[in-house]
């Protein structure tokens, strides 16, 4: 059993919030979960958003970049309608992950996920590049993560996992922010901050002219900002970034994450969180 935060997990392999919908997994593959022992949610919003402009996402040597934005139904409806279908499919731990333009939008809905069945644990999402205001700019500064953090502390019993930006000059302080201010988890990392050309016109290629980096172009910066954090804090971290191979999830436990998390690499294949598990089993 892996303890992370309080949260008890048979195995150590996880999803990356975005990356994985529980729905159409099941739909189309028959297996909502693809072999991970809990489930990361989408990050939602307290109001219903429409995304950034497309294009959205694109390849890039090594991986690929995304502008997706957020887009989500909003709180209420995720309540209402897509926790419950999910957790009518998913055999594991739901791990909530929240966003928002302010404190006060964390607070609420973790206040309202504190008494809303099927949750087990939550992540503040402080590290999304893909929005202009709110998670990135509270993420980067280490006042206003502790202080979200202990708000939500202060509101919810639920295990809290706090997500952190490798774009950013000294991960270790905002990691010991996270940690004052009362997160359980610290997973590492989001996507990294950046942009790609439309050659054919000199323009950014993707809609809100920048986005995030993730697939294996971004291994080496998360393992860096792992190690760095395990140096700061005592905490539960999970490490992600570029791990498709249960070797490369090795590197990571060996940084000093306790758990992973798979990406990008379950786009090309989704079996991968299940194929990882299987080659870290007797570690
Ligand atoms: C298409 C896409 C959507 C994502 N959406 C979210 C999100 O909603 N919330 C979040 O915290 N991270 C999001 N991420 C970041 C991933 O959870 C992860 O931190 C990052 O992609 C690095 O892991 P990877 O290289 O294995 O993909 C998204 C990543 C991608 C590629």
């Amino acid at each position: 059993m892996i303890d992370l935060g309080g949260l008890q997990l048979v195995h150590p392999v996880l999803n990356a919030s975005g990356t994985l919908d529980a729905l159409t997994a099941q739909a189309v593959l028959g297996d909502a979960t693809l072999g991970c022992a809990a489930h990361v949610t989408k990050t939602i919003t307290p109001e219903p958003r429409a995304g950034n402009a497309a294009p959205r996402i694109a390849e890039v040597p090594g991986g690929m970049i995304n502008s997706i934005g957020l887009p989500g139904p909003g709180l209420e409806r995720f309540c209402s309608d897509v926790l419950p279908a999910t957790a009518a499919v998913v055999d594991v731990p739901i791990i909530v992950s929240v966003g928002g333009f302010s404190h006060d939008d964390y607070v609420a809905q973790a206040e309202r996920l504190a008494g809303t069945e099927g949750v087990a644990a939550l992540e503040l999402n402080l590290s999304c590049p893909n929005v202009k205001s709110g998670c990135i700019s509270i993420g980067t500064d280490p006042r206003e993560t502790e202080a979200v953090t202990a708000r939500v502390r202060a509101t919810s019993p639920l295990p809290l996992f706090v997500k952190l930006s490798p774009s950013v000059a000294d991960v270790g302080e905002l990691a010991r922010a996270a940690e004052a201010g009362g997160a359980d988890v610290l997973t590492l990392t989001n996507t990294a901050r950046g942009m790609v050309v439309n050659r054919r016109t000199g323009e950014p290629l993707l809609g809100a002219g920048t986005g995030g980096v993730s697939g294996p172009a971004l291994r080496p910066q998360s393992l860096a900002a792992v190690a760095t954090a395990r140096a700061a804090v005592a905490v539960a971290l999970v490490g992600l970034g570029g791990i498709e191979t249960a070797d490369d999830a090795r590197d990571y436990l060996a940084a000093g994450a306790t758990a992973v998390a798979v990406g990008t690499a379950i786009f090309r294949d989704p079996r991968a969180p299940g194929r990882i598990r299987d080659g870290l089993a007797g570690i």
